[in-house]
C-alpha cells in the first residue's frame, strides 16, 4: 500500500488496495491517512452497493442519509446523481457534510459509477490549512467561540421548489439545528481545524446575523484560498473517502450535457470538542 499526500497536504492518493479486502492494518492506515490529509483519493475500485457499505462500516456505523434519494434496494446508499434534466448538481457549493446534526458524521465514501468526458471534478479544502493561516490574535478569539448550524434553510420546505426534484426527499425532516466549537480539536490527530461552513453554518452562537456575516465570511475566505485545496478529477472507480472534521467538499457543476452518477456512504462521528490552547 502506497500514500502519497499532495504538495500542500490536503489530500493523499493510495494505490494497492482493494477496499473489499482490506487488512485491518490497512483500515487504520487509510483512517490515519484520512485524518491526517482529510481525504483519500483511490482508484480502479469495482464495488457493489453492498461491497462499499461493507468497507464503510470498517471505519464506523453508517449514518442513513435523510435527504438524498436511496440507490434502490440500498437504503444506506445514497444516489449523487446528475442528468442533463437537472439544473444543479448535489453538493456544488463548499460545504462540510451533515454539520446540523449534535453528532455530526465522521465523513463519506463516494464511489464513481459514471463521470462526464470532462468536467465534474471535487474540489477539497482543508480546515487545519484554514486554522493555520489565521493570526495568533483571531486564533485566541475563535477559541471562545461557537456557531448554530441548521439544515432546514438547506433541506426543509424553505428550499423547495428549488429541490422539488426526484433526488431529494423527507423535506419535513429537516428539522436539526445543533451549536459546535468554532474551532475543534480532531478527534483523530488532536489538531485544530475550522469547524464552520458557508451551506449549513447560520450564525457564531450568541451573536445576530448581522454580527455574524463578517466573520463568517472573513473565515470562509481564508479557507477557500487555493493553496488550501486540491481538486479530484474522477474515473470511473475512482473512490474519494474524506474528513468531514477536517475539510470542506465542492462538487463543481461544470458538465450540462452529460450524466454524473456516484454512490455516496457516510459514517457515524462523535461530539465535537473545542481546541482551547490558543486561550
Ligand atoms: C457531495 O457533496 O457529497 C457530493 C460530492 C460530489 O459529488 O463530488
Amino acid at each position: 500500500m502506497q500514500i502519497r499526500p499532495f504538495d500542500n497536504d490536503c489530500g493523499a492518493e493510495i494505490d494497492g488496495v482493494e477496499l473489499q479486502s482490506m487488512s485491518d492494518e490497512e483500515v487504520e492506515a487509510i483512517a490515519d491517512a484520512q485524518a491526517a490529509y482529510g481525504v483519500v483519493f483511490l482508484h480502479g475500485q469495482a464495488l457493489t452497493p453492498d461491497d462499499q457499505l461493507a468497507a464503510a462500516r470498517r471505519f464506523g456505523p453508517i449514518n442513513v442519509n435523510r435527504f438524498f434519494a436511496p440507490v434502490p434496494g440500498h437504503p444506506q446508499v445514497a444516489m449523487v446523481l446528475k442528468e442533463p434534466r437537472h439544473e444543479r448538481n448535489i453538493g456544488g457549493g463548499w460545504h462540510t457534510d451533515h454539520s446540523y446534526d449534535q453528532v455530526p458524521a465522521l465523513g463519506s465514501m463516494l464511489f464513481a459509477l459514471e463521470v462526464p468526458s470532462a468536467g465534474g471534478d471535487t474540489m477539497f479544502a482543508s480546515m487545519y490549512k484554514a486554522y493555520e493561516a489565521l493570526s495568533p490574535g483571531l486564533r485566541r478569539t475563535l477559541a471562545g467561540l461557537s456557531a448554530e448550524h441548521s439544515s432546514r434553510h438547506v433541506f426543509g420546505r424553505s428550499a423547495y421548489p428549488k429541490r422539488d426534484d426526484d433526488r431529494y426527499h423527507n423535506a419535513e425532516k429537516a428539522t436539526q439545528d445543533a451549536v459546535h466549537p468554532v474551532v475543534i480539536r480532531h478527534p483523530r490527530t488532536g489538531r485544530p481545524a475550522l469547524y464552520v461552513n458557508p451551506a449549513f453554518t447560520v450564525r457564531i452562537a450568541g451573536w445576530t446575523d448581522e454580527e455574524s456575516r463578517p466573520l463568517l465570511e472573513y473565515l470562509y475566505g481564508v479557507a477557500a484560498r487555493e493553496e488550501h485545496t486540491c481538486r479530484f478529477r474522477w474515473e470511473a472507480g475512482s473512490v474519494a473517502f474524506w474528513d468531514n472534521r477536517a475539510t470542506w467538499h465542492y462538487a463543481l457543476d461544470d458538465y450540462p450535457e452529460e450524466r454524473r452518477l456516484m454512490h455516496r456512504v457516510t459514517v457515524e462521528g462523535e461530539t465535537l470538542a473545542p481546541y482551547l490552547s490558543e486561550r
